[in-house]
C-alpha cells in the first residue's frame, strides 16, 4: 500500500492573487463547494491580512467548512498578519496558520535585506507566535511553515535544514518547500526535497509547492511525492502567479496512473476545469493536457485507426486515460485533415447517425481528402455533404430521367446512357423487377444479388427523404457492389439505387 497524497488546494489563495479580477466572497464560496465535492484534504482559503474582502472570505469558508477539512490562512512572518489570519480561520474544526519567509541567499540579500541569522530568528519566532496564537483558539490548530524560494537554496541547504529543525521545535507540524520560481532541473529540486524529508522527524508532514515557470511543475510535484513529500500544493486549472502553480488534475491523474491511491473524485475534473476557466476568465489552452479541447483529438490516419480500435478499452492506443476517468463525455474526437483516412470518414459519418459501410468510406475518402487538402480540417457537415453526393447521387454514364407506373405491373423508364436517350416500357413483379427488365431490353443487363428497403429518419435525412433502398449488384468480376437510393417515394428510391449502382460499376 502506498501512502496517500494529501491534496492542499491553493486556488483560492495563490490562484486568486494572480487573477486580473480576484474573486469576491460569493465566488470563493462557490468554488469552495466544488473543492469540497472534489475531495481535497485542505484549502488555503486566502491571505486575511491582504484585504478586508479576503479576511471575510477566509472567515466565511472556515465557518462553513466540513469537519474533516483543513482550512488554512496565509500570513507573512509578522505578528500582525498572523493575528489577523488566526482571527479568520479559528471557526473551523481544523485551522492551519501558514507562515513563510524567503531563505534563498539571493532573496535574503536583495529582497529582505537581512542576514541569514536574522531570517532564521524571524522564522522561529513567527512559528512560535503562530503556534501560541492558534492553540489559544483551537485544540486542533496547526502551523505550516514555508521556505519561500526553497528551489533556490542549493548553496545554503544545510542552513535551511538546520533552521527547519528549529522551526519544527518551535511548533511547525507541516514544512512546505516551494519552488517559488522554477529555474532549474526537476531532479535538482527533488533531491533537495528528499534531503529535507530525511533530515526531519517522520511525523512532520513535508509539502511541495511548485510554480510552473518552465512547464515542469507537475513532474516536480509527482517526483517529490515519490521522494517523500506527502502534501501536494496544487491549483485548479494550474492557476497561480506567472505561469501558474502545479495543475491539480495532472498531478492527480499522473499519480493515479502510477498506481497511487488518489483520494479525489477524479470524474469531477472536466466540469471543474470548465467552471474555473469561466470564473477566472483564463482560457484553457487548446493543447492543455487532459482538459484541452484538443487533448483527445486524433488527426493522422494511423492514430485514428488505433484510437477507433481501442475506443471502448480502458487503455487506449493514443491516449493516457479513458476520458470518462475525468468525466469527459466528448470522448476521443476524430478530426479530418489531409493526413486522415477511411477510419475517420467512417467514424465521422457513422457518429452523425448515417449508414455507411467501410467500403463506402474507402471509396469516398479520396474525395474528402482532396477537399481537406484545400480547406484544412473539414467540419463534419462538409464530410456528410460529400457522403450524400458520392453515395446518393453517384455521377457516371447513366442518368435517370423518369420512372413511372403506367398500370398494374407495367412501368416506363426514361434515361440517358452517355448521350443516348432510352424510353422503355417494361413489365415486372414490382418496380425493381420492371426497371431491371427495361435496362436489360436496352442492352444493360444487371445481376441483382439482394435488395433491402428502410424507412429513413426524417430528422437526420431531411423531410424530402422517407425511404432508402440498398441494392447489391454483382459486377463482371463477381464483386458485390452496394448502392443506395433515397427519396420520399419508395418507388423512386428503388430506381435511384439501381442507377447509382450502374454508375458505380460503369
Ligand atoms: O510560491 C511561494 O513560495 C508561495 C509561498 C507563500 C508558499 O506561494
Ligand atoms: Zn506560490
Amino acid at each position: 500500500m502506498t501512502r496517500q497524497p494529501f491534496f492542499y488546494d491553493i486556488t483560492l489563495r495563490d490562484g486568486n492573487q494572480s487573477l486580473k479580477k480576484p474573486w469576491n466572497l460569493k465566488e470563493k464560496e462557490f468554488i469552495f463547494e466544488k473543492l469540497v465535492h472534489f475531495g481535497v484534504q485542505a484549502v488555503e482559503a486566502g491571505f486575511p491580512a491582504a484585504s478586508d474582502m479576503d479576511f471575510e472570505a477566509v472567515k466565511r469558508l472556515a465557518q462553513i467548512a466540513p469537519e474533516n477539512l483543513v482550512i488554512s490562512g496565509l500570513a507573512r512572518a509578522v505578528e500582525h498578519d498572523i493575528t489577523r489570519a488566526v482571527e479568520a480561520i479559528q471557526f473551523c474544526k481544523k485551522p492551519r496558520l501558514h507562515t513563510f519567509i524567503a531563505m534563498s541567499p539571493f532573496n535574503m540579500k536583495y529582497v529582505l535585506n537581512k542576514k541569514p541569522e536574522e531570517v532564521r530568528k524571524t522564522a522561529i519566532e513567527a512559528v512560535r507566535f503562530a503556534k501560541e496564537s492558534i492553540s489559544k483558539v483551537s485544540k486542533n490548530g496547526e502551523v505550516q511553515f514555508s521556505v519561500e524560494h526553497f528551489g533556490d537554496c542549493t548553496e545554503n541547504l544545510d542552513f535551511v535544514i538546520d533552521t527547519l529543525k528549529e522551526v519544527v521545535n518551535a511548533g511547525a507540524a507541516v514544512i512546505n518547500l516551494p519552488n517559488t520560481v522554477e529555474r532549474t532541473r526537476v531532479k535538482t529540486f527533488v533531491d533537495m526535497v528528499e534531503k529535507v524529508c530525511l533530515a526531519l522527524p517522520d511525523e512532520i508532514m513535508i509539502a511541495v509547492h511548485c510554480h510552473n515557470d518552465l512547464g515542469m511543475a507537475t513532474a516536480a510535484t509527482i517526483e517529490s511525492y515519490f521522494a517523500g513529500a506527502t502534501q501536494l500544493e496544487c491549483c485548479l486549472n494550474g492557476l497561480g502567479e506567472r505561469a501558474g502553480n502545479t495543475n491539480i488534475y495532472e498531478v492527480a491523474v499522473g499519480l493515479h496512473n502510477s498506481g497511487v491511491d488518489v483520494p479525489l473524485n477524479l470524474d469531477d475534473i472536466y466540469e471543474l476545469a470548465l467552471v474555473i476557466s469561466d470564473m477566472s476568465k483564463v482560457a484553457i489552452p487548446e493543447k492543455a493536457p487532459l482538459i484541452g479541447p484538443e487533448a483527445l483529438a486524433h488527426r493522422s490516419g494511423i492514430h485514428q485507426d488505433g484510437a477507433v480500435k481501442t475506443k471502448d478499452m480502458e487503455k487506449g492506443a493514443y491516449r493516457p486515460i479513458h476520458p470518462t476517468l475525468i468525466g469527459r463525455k466528448d470522448d476521443e474526437k476524430i478530426g479530418f485533415t489531409s493526413q486522415s483516412g477511411k477510419t475517420a470518414v467512417f467514424e465521422i459519418i457513422r457518429g452523425a447517425g448515417y449508414p455507411i459501410t467501410i467500403q463506402e468510406a474507402v471509396r469516398i475518402t479520396p474525395v474528402v481528402k482532396e477537399a481537406a487538402e484545400k480547406a484544412g480540417e473539414l467540419p463534419a457537415r462538409n464530410i456528410i455533404d460529400i457522403y450524400f453526393d458520392e453515395v446518393f447521387n453517384v455521377k457516371g454514364n447513366f442518368r435517370l430521367v423518369a420512372f413511372e407506373k403506367l398500370a398494374e405491373g407495367l412501368f416506363n423508364l426514361k434515361f440517358f446512357h452517355k448521350t443516348e436517350f432510352f424510353d422503355m416500357n417494361a413489365q415486372g413483379n414490382g418496380p425493381v423487377d420492371a426497371c431491371l427488365s427495361a435496362l436489360k431490353q436496352a442492352g444493360f443487363p444487371q445481376k441483382l444479388v439482394d435488395y433491402e428497403q428502410y424507412a429513413m429518419d426524417g430528422e437526420i435525412f431531411g423531410s424530402g427523404a422517407a425511404a432508402m433502398t440498398v441494392i447489391h449488384f454483382e459486377d463482371l468480376e463477381g464483386n458485390t457492389v452496394l448502392a443506395r437510393g433515397k427519396d420520399e417515394s419508395t418507388l423512386k428510391a428503388n430506381v435511384k439505387a439501381i442507377f447509382n449502382g450502374l454508375n458505380l460499376m460503369n
